[in-house]
């Protein structure tokens, strides 16, 4: 067994002072049981997995002697993006209640972005609230999604419409798991990797540049880099600004435009796809306004395409209905746009003022139609 990487504390303000502990390491979970049994002795634990992934690792994690205790359940969960919704959590919350949970249970999430946000948000409504712990096992949900305290659930009308704010007890990151993940999973996780280099770490942005081999095919140093990088980056926005009254905006790079193109193509085209265009947008923008040099905006869109991530429209999205679809996000945003734009590689600014005409000028440039 590797030693623990490295451990972070997520630092939040409110009284009593909380945190969220986030372990990142190879082959970490062996313990994992036994450090939730003694965490928290006396409380039942429900591991809520995510169906497939409990299916790929459930032998292998009891080859590694995983001996859960025989107090806990196991709740299987067909994890999708479609099952992300209010009636999952029903169905979750009713199997919880008919298992025996009660205040002092803990729930566990072994699963990607969508097994963590229904648990979350289940953990933060469930008896008005009981603790959870994450184990994410894709590479977004480790750089991303499970760290911050976001959680939530789809409409028919929109994604992520209802949640809740709800730090997890702890995060536990094996980078193990990102074994099995298929590399179309995995490219999708590399957008918010490069997404979160953008924002503020030009180490990570060089390194990503120098070993870009090393991390596609999985080396074990490399993804801890990353993986731990991210998170750090991650847990230091979320301190400072938890709810999104300002700062943690930055977090969203790329998805101004990106959320937009979501929406135009009816969630056809990918999130990470999505979010690469969003950046590569919001490149050109800043490069118009003489605030990124035109080096910088072709460093960022090699590395999105050494992963296959695009830069450009894809045929079919007329820009006019991306424009309108930011419009109508605008209304929704109490009437303003918020774009991050880079300045460099590990640096960017927030601006309301960008008038659409800017927008329509850069998705011309990028249409491929
Ligand atoms: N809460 C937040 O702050 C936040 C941030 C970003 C994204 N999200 C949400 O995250 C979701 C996307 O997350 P995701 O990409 O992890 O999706 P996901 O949970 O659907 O997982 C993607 C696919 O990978 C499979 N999988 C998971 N782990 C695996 C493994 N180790 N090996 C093989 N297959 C595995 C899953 O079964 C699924 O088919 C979206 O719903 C998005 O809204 C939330
Ligand atoms: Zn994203």
């Amino acid at each position: 067994v590797r030693e623990v990487e490295m451990e972070l504390t997520l630092e939040l303000p409110g009284s009593p002072p909380r945190s969220s502990r986030v372990r990142i390491g190879e082959d970490i979970l062996e313990n994992l049981p036994e450090s939730l049994s003694s965490r928290w002795e006396g409380s039942r634990i429900f591991w809520i997995w995510d169906r497939a992934v409990h299916a790929l690792w459930h032998p292998r994690l009891r080859e590694m002697g995983w001996r859960p205790s025989s107090e806990d359940e196991w709740i299987l969960f067909p994890a999708s993006e479609s099952n992300k919704r209010l009636s999952q959590l029903e169905e979750l919350a009713r199997r919880l209640v008919r298992a025996g949970a009660d205040r002092r249970s803990v729930l566990v999430a072994v699963g990607g972005g969508v097994t963590g946000d229904v648990v979350g948000f289940l953990a933060s409504v469930y008896m008005r609230g009981i603790p959870h712990c994450q184990v994410p096992t894709t590479l977004l949900a480790q750089v991303d999604s499970s760290i911050g305290g976001k959680t939530g659930v789809d409409l028919p009308e929109g994604k992520n419409l209802l949640g809740t704010f709800h730090q997890a007890h702890s995060i536990w990151m094996d980078i193990r798991f990102l074994e099995t993940l298929p590399p179309e999973e995995f490219r999708q996780g590399m957008a918010e990797v490069i997404k979160t280099a953008m924002i503020g770490d030009p180490s990570l942005w060089e390194y990503l540049e120098s070993h870009s081999e090393d991390v596609r095919s999985r080396r074990s140093e490399s993804l801890l880099r990353v993986v731990s990088s991210c998170c750090r980056l991650k847990a230091r926005v979320v301190e400072a600004d938890e709810r999104e009254s300002g700062y943690r905006m930055v977090l969203n790079l790329g998805h101004t435009v990106g959320h937009a193109l979501e929406k135009t193509t009816g969630y056809a085209f990918r999130h990470g796809d999505a979010v690469a265009v969003g950046m590569a947008a919001a490149a050109r923008i800043s490069l118009n306004r003489g605030e990124l040099s035109m080096k910088n905006l072709q460093r960022l869109e090699s590395l999105c395409r050494f992963w296959g991530l695009p830069t450009t429209l894809p045929g079919g999205s007329p820009p006019d209905e991306i424009l309108a679809a930011l419009s109508a996000a605008k209304k929704r945003f109490l009437g303003v746009n918020h774009f991050v734009l880079p300045r460099a590689m590990g640096e960017v600014t927030v601006r309301s003022d960008i008038a659409l005409e800017e927008v329509r000028d850069v998705l011309r440039a990028m249409s491929s139609s």
